[in-house]
């Protein structure tokens, strides 16, 4: 059986990584993987495939400055046709809703293989929320023949928009694996790009990336930051930028160079989960950080008006704040100031599965 694993961006390398280690480890029951990196992202995707060991059989290097969703798209589409005539794989495995994942998976149906999508599932039933991604992911299932949900409430989407039963399989996320086997690696802060944040102080880890949060909703996060510097003083905000440049732009403009504001490019994901673990609490717009945050004890508030992991919000470990100025600042003050609606969030249990997903979905593909 040949596995072509597609995958461009930091997020899909992260999730899809530990998949690639257990079907490597498979090589000799007669599994040969094949790994094509679109290279949607370049720096912030070459840094997690070095951690994880993986040289990818093709680099398609996709990536130009501010590239529109269009063109993207196209050049996916032009690009993968000859790696999948060429390999001509059994299977194609894509993860999330990227638009790496969503063209990975149209060009194999495109070709006639058959495609697993890791991750699948996952909706918020606004389109615009997140942009393009809802869009992304329902074009992938719609077009996969196997289906590995992280959730039950992932695994009733599908079928609630007639998914076969039979190709779907209950796997917990991906994620999870990758950060118990990275956790564990041995980590110098003092010798990292970390080395420089005030051992003192309580940490406010942000992140924001989203495209539906360009523009005055970003302002918003921003302003907010400032305002809890400034009625704080026992807090300090860490912010490791996207290079996406209409994020950088708008941070750069309010953030650079304030008191207890660090910005810092993205780290890798050694550094950066160790950052997690070290602190107080998590704002972000990503995706991703709703799944590990959890996992490592810390609240997460959640800078959307919607999220597709409904779990986290269910389940305690995380809430919706939006990306209004005001309502930042009085959820992060609530966490800050309120020991035990602190204690609820930070030890409430993390829905996303135990860190066996990555064993799960190569049983699943072997037994299909
Ligand atoms: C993409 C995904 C999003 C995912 C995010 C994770 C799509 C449509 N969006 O968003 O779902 O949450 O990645 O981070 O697939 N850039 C660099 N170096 C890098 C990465 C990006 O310079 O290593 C810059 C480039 O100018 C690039 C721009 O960022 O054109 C935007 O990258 P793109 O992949 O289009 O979108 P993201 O906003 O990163
Ligand atoms: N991450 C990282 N370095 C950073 C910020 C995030 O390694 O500076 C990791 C994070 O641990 C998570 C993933 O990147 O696994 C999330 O990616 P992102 O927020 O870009 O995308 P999303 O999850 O929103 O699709």
């Amino acid at each position: 059986m040949k596995v072509l694993c597609v995958l461009g961006t930091r997020p899909e390398a992260i999730k899809i990584a530990p998949v690639i280690t257990e079907l490597k480890f498979y090589k000799r029951a007669g599994i040969e993987t094949v790994v094509c990196a679109t290279g949607q992202h370049r720096e912030m995707l070459d840094s997690v495939l070095s951690l994880f060991d993986i040289i990818p059989d093709y680099d398609l290097d996709l990536m130009k400055f501010n590239q529109s969703l269009g063109d993207l798209t196209a050049n996916l589409l032009l690009n993968l046709r000859p790696v999948i005539q060429r390999e001509k794989p059994d299977w194609i495995l894509v993860q999330g809703d990227t638009t790496t994942a969503m063209v990975g998976a149209l060009a194999g149906f495109y070709e006639r293989v058959k495609v697993g999508h890791i991750e699948a599932g996952l909706r918020t039933g606004d389109k615009a929320h997140p942009f393009p991604e809802e869009i992304n992911r329902k074009i992938a299932d719609h077009i996969c023949d196997l289906h590995f949900a992280p959730t039950e409430i992932a695994r009733n989407n599908l079928l609630a928009e007639g998914i076969k039963k039979a190709s779907i399989y209950v796997t917990g996320n991906t994620v999870i694996d990758a950060l118990h086997s990275m956790i564990r690696q041995p980590f110098q802060w003092v010798d990292s790009p970390l080395a420089e944040i005030l051992a003192d102080r309580r940490i406010v880890l942000v992140t924001a990336h989203r495209r539906e949060n360009f523009g005055e909703p970003l302002e918003n996060i921003c302003l907010a930051l400032l305002e809890l510097v400034d009625r704080y003083p026992d807090i300090q905000v860490v912010y490791p930028v996207h290079l996406n440049p209409n994020v950088q732009k708008m941070v750069t403009k309010h953030l650079a160079g304030k008191e207890r504001i660090f910005l810092l490019d993205p780290l890798d994901y050694l550094p950066f989960i160790q950052l997690i673990n070290r602190s107080y609490l998590v704002l972000t717009d990503s995706g991703g950080l709703q799944e590990e945050v959890p996992a490592l004890g810390k609240p997460v508030l959640v800078m959307r008006e919607t999220t597709e992991r409904p779990e986290a919000i269910e389940a305690g470990t995380a809430r919706l704040v939006g990306t209004n100025r005001q309502n930042i600042v009085r959820e992060v003050s609530r966490l800050l100031d309120d020991t035990l609606a602190y204690q609820q969030m930070a030890q409430a249990k993390n829905p996303f599965g135990d860190g066996h997903a990555s064993e799960l979905i190569v049983k699943a593909m072997l037994a299909f």
